[in-house]
């Protein structure tokens, strides 16, 4: 008989404009040319999600994150409305944890109150760096003093879980700045904060004309001297880029990376969606927005969808769940695949045996080792 467990279902909103695009950027973004017709896109988002309600299954939402691009390019009265629309559509839980990203660019007086009320109850920050030279670097459209302007606001609206976005190994950055950015985001104390390592992602300009990056060396010291001034101030490492005081790790990522279900609705926004039987499928919309807005609703908004074959589910199981430090145990792997442990009990031995992943008390945990080489890791679930 199947082991297999329908898991928590969370919902990801996708919104595809920004103000300008970032030259380092490979999201689903583009600059917003003209005027924003927000309610046309809140009720193309309305009607993509009516026609995702069959791969519900009559479970509450576990959390929500409104990402893109720049969702804090729409109004207030906007956010409202959209929520208004999933709470019609799905059971919304008062705890249910509900995201926002926000570029600091965009802050208008009054607007994070509004998203407060809407029921938004975490911003996500974009702030990228502190310092006015590597933000220049980076094409942002604000200053350092915009960023921490915008945490002020966070707080001046009640916001209680805030995340800060920042990134590291910067064009021109050495370790004394990259501490700096770490310091001055510490000072203000968010409950979370994303430490990404800046890549260059092909089709981007940076990727085409790269910018002079740190070396490898440089690049190493920096990670290490950030995880421990993070960790001596209370912000402990749960995932390869995130970090969070405790309690207040970011609970819709989690539940992707512990292989829960997600709507995803918006221009190009993906999903995954599992039915009673453990049949897992995976389903992205159109990335362009006019063609998402005229087909929204229709199945022509769907780009694709693919069913996981039972490899692909063990192999896309451990992608995700090895990117947590907290690791697994046996019956999550049995309720989230529907296979049975002994399925992969030799790829785990083999993976023990040679120090990428540890046993402690029946949960399985990525070594510091196994964390750095991953892709070593992961290997060893190939089918
Ligand atoms: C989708 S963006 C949303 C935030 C918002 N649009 C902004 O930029 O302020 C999410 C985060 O991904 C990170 N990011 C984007 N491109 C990246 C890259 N090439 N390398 C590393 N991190 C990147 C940035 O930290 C960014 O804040
Ligand atoms: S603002 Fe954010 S989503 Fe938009 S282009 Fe820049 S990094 Fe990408």
């Amino acid at each position: 008989m199947s082991t297999f467990q329908l898991p928590p279902l969370s919902l990801y909103i996708h919104i595809p404009w920004c103000i300008q695009k970032c030259p380092y950027c490979d999201f689903n973004s583009r600059a917003l040319k003209g005027s924003l017709n927000e309610e046309t896109y809140i009720d193309a988002l309305l009607a993509d999600l009516d026609n995702e309600l069959f791969q519900v299954h009559n479970r509450p939402l576990h959390s929500i994150f409104i990402g893109g691009g720049t969702p804090s390019l729409f109004s207030g009265s906007a956010i409202t409305h959209l929520m208004e629309g999933v709470r019609q559509r799905i059971t919304l839980p008062a705890d249910a944890e509900i995201t926002l990203e926000a570029n600091p660019g965009t802050l208008e007086a009054g607007r994070f109150e509004d998203y407060r009320a809407a029921g938004v109850n975490r911003l996500s920050i974009g702030v990228q760096s502190f310092d006015a030279g590597c933000l220049q670097r980076l094409g942002r459209i604000h200053g350092p003093d915009e960023a921490i302007a915008a945490f002020h606001a966070a707080r001046a609206a009640r916001f209680e879980r805030i995340n800060l976005d920042l990134m590291f190994g910067l064009p021109g950055q050495d370790l004394v700045q990259a501490q700096h950015d770490l310091e001055q985001a510490i000072e203000l104390k968010p409950e979370h904060i994303s430490y990404y390592q800046l890549t260059l992602e092909p089709g981007t300009p940076f990727f085409h004309a790269p910018p002079t990056l740190p070396l490898e060396d440089s690049l190493w010291e920096i990670q290490q001297q950030g995880q421990t001034l993070l960790s001596d101030h209370g912000y402990k490492q749960y995932e390869v880029s995130a970090y969070a005081q405790p309690g207040e790790p970011c609970r819709h990522n989690i539940n992707y990376w512990t292989f829960g279900d997600y709507l995803g609705i918006g221009a190009g926004a993906h999903g995954k969606q599992s039915d009673p039987n453990g049949v897992i499928t995976r389903r992205w919309k159109v990335p362009e927005p006019a063609t998402y807005l005229a087909t929204a609703g229709t199945d022509r908004a769907l780009s694709g969808q693919k069913t996981l074959e039972p490899d692909e589910i063990t192999l896309e199981f451990m992608m995700n769940v090895l990117r947590l430090n907290q690791g697994f145990s046996q019956d999550l792997y049995e309720q989230r695949t529907g296979h049975s442990f002994t399925a992969i009990a030799t790829s785990i031995k083999r993976t023990i045996h040679d120090g990428l992943l540890e046993n402690r008390n029946g949960i399985f945990m990525p070594t510091a080792i196994g964390r750095r080489f991953l892709n070593n890791l992961l290997e060893k679930f190939l089918p």
